[in-house]
C-alpha cells in the first residue's frame, strides 16, 4: 500500500520504520529538512517532501499517519479526510471536542478509516487485564489507580500535561472497564519555577461504583506506567512497559504472575489500521473513542479551572 507520514519527529520516525518494515511504499512530509535527511538515510525512504500538498494530490496514496504536534492534528486530518484518504492520527485526536466530532463525521461521510494512536489498546498486558476484569476474575472492581510519571526538563513549547499524558491514562480506563468516567475532579500544579503550565496533576474520577485515581507528572525522577486494579476477590498490578501482570489474592495477599506474551503495540496498531483499510472496517481505536477522550480532557481543564467536580453530560 502507498502510505504517507506527516511529521517525522520523535514519534513519526517509529511509524515510518514500521510501515517500511511491513513492505509499504512510504512518502514522508516534514517541515524540517534535517528530519527528512535523517529518515532517508535511516529507513531508505525514497520520497520525502516539505510540501504536504504533494501527499494530498497523490491519487495512489491510500492512507496517512499524522504525527505532528497536537495543535495541527485537526487541520491536517481534515484535509486528508476531505480527499478521501484513511487516517491514523496520533493522540490526542484534537485539542477541541467539537473538532474531533467533526472529523468522525467527515470520516463516516467519506467512508474513510479514522484511527487514533491510543497505543495502549494494543498492549498485551492491558488486553489480558481487560479479559480478567470481564471474566470477573477480580470480582467487582472497586478501585483503579494509574501512575504515569517521569522526569522531563521544563518544556519550552507550552505542552499541556492533560493533553499529552492524559489520553493514554483516560483511554486505558475506558478500555479496561468498558465505561467512561461519569464524574471528574482534578487538581494540578506548575511544580517548577519556570513552568507556566501544570506539570503534576491528580485526576480523580468515578465510573459507576469504581473510583479511579490517575497520577500524571513530569517532575518525578522515576518513569512509571502502572495500573493497579483492586477488585472484591483479587487485585491486579500491571507494569505497562513490561506488559507483565501480578495477580494478588485479597484474602491472603498471596501473589502470582500471570503469563503474558508481550506485544509490540505500535506494530499491532499499524497492522490494525492497514487491515481496517483493506477490510473496510473500524479499528479498535476508532475516531469516536478519540473524541470521547478529548471531551474528558476538556472536563479535566474545567475542573482545574473552576476548582470543582464536573460531570459528564
Ligand atoms: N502514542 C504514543 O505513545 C506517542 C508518543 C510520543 C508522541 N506521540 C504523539 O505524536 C505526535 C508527535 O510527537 P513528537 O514527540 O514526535 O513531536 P516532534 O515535535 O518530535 O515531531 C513533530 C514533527 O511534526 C512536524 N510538523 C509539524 N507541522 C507540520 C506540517 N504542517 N507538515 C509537516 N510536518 C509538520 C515537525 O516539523 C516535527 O518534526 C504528538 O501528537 C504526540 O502526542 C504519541
Amino acid at each position: 500500500m502507498k502510505i504517507g507520514v506527516v511529521g517525522a519527529g520523535y514519534f513519526g520516525k517509529n511509524h515510518i520504520r514500521e510501515y517500511v518494515n511491513s513492505g509499504n511504499e512510504v512518502i514522508v512530509c516534514d517541515l524540517k529538512q534535517e528530519n527528512l535527511n535523517e529518515i532517508k538515510e535511516k529507513f531508505k525512504v525514497k520520497k520525502t517532501t516539505k510540501d504536504m500538498q504533494e501527499l494530498l494530490n497523490d491519487s495512489e496514496l491510500e492512507a496517512v499517519s499524522i504525527c505532528t504536534q497536537n495543535s495541527v492534528h485537526y487541520e491536517i486530518a481534515k484535509k486528508f479526510l476531505e480527499k478521501g484518504k484513511h487516517v491514523l492520527l496520533e493522540k490526542p485526536m484534537t485539542l477541541d471536542s467539537s473538532e474531533a466530532e467533526e472529523l468522525v463525521e467527515l470520516a463516516e461521510k467519506n467512508n474513510c478509516v479514522l484511527s487514533i494512536g491510543h497505543i495502549f489498546r494494543y498492549n498485551a498486558g492491558l488486553r489480558k487485564l481487560k479479559e480478567l476484569i470481564s471474566e470477573k476474575e477480580l470480582g467487582e472492581v472497586f478501585l483503579a489507580r494509574l501512575v504515569w510519571t517521569n522526569l522531563n526538563p521544563p518544556f519550552e513549547d507550552n505542552r499541556d500535561i492533560y493533553f499529552d499524558l492524559g489520553p493514554h491514562a483516560l483511554d486505558i480506563i475506558y478500555f479496561i472497564l468498558g465505561n467512561l468516567p461519569d464524574e471528574i475532579s482534578c487538581r494540578g500544579v506548575p511544580s517548577r519555577d519556570k513552568a507556566d503550565q501544570d506539570e503534576t496533576t491528580f485526576i480523580n474520577c468515578r465510573a459507576g461504583k469504581t473510583l479511579i485515581n490517575i497520577d500524571l507528572s513530569w517532575v518525578t525522577p522515576e518513569k512509571k506506567r502502572t495500573v493497579f486494579v483492586v477488585g472484591s476477590k483479587n487485585s491486579a498490578l500491571i507494569d505497562c512497559m513490561t506488559q507483565q501482570i501480578t495477580l494478588i489474592n485479597n484474602a491472603d495477599m498471596s501473589e502470582k504472575n500471570v503469563f503474558v506474551q508481550a506485544s509490540n503495540p505500535l506494530i499491532e496498531e499499524i497492522s490494525d489500521f492497514l487491515n481496517a483499510v483493506k477490510e473496510n472496517r473500524k479499528t479498535v481505536s476508532e475516531g469516536k473513542i478519540g473524541a470521547e477522550i478529548v471531551k474528558l480532557i476538556e472536563l479535566c481543564h474545567k475542573s482545574v479551572k473552576e476548582q470543582k467536580t464536573v460531570f459528564l453530560g
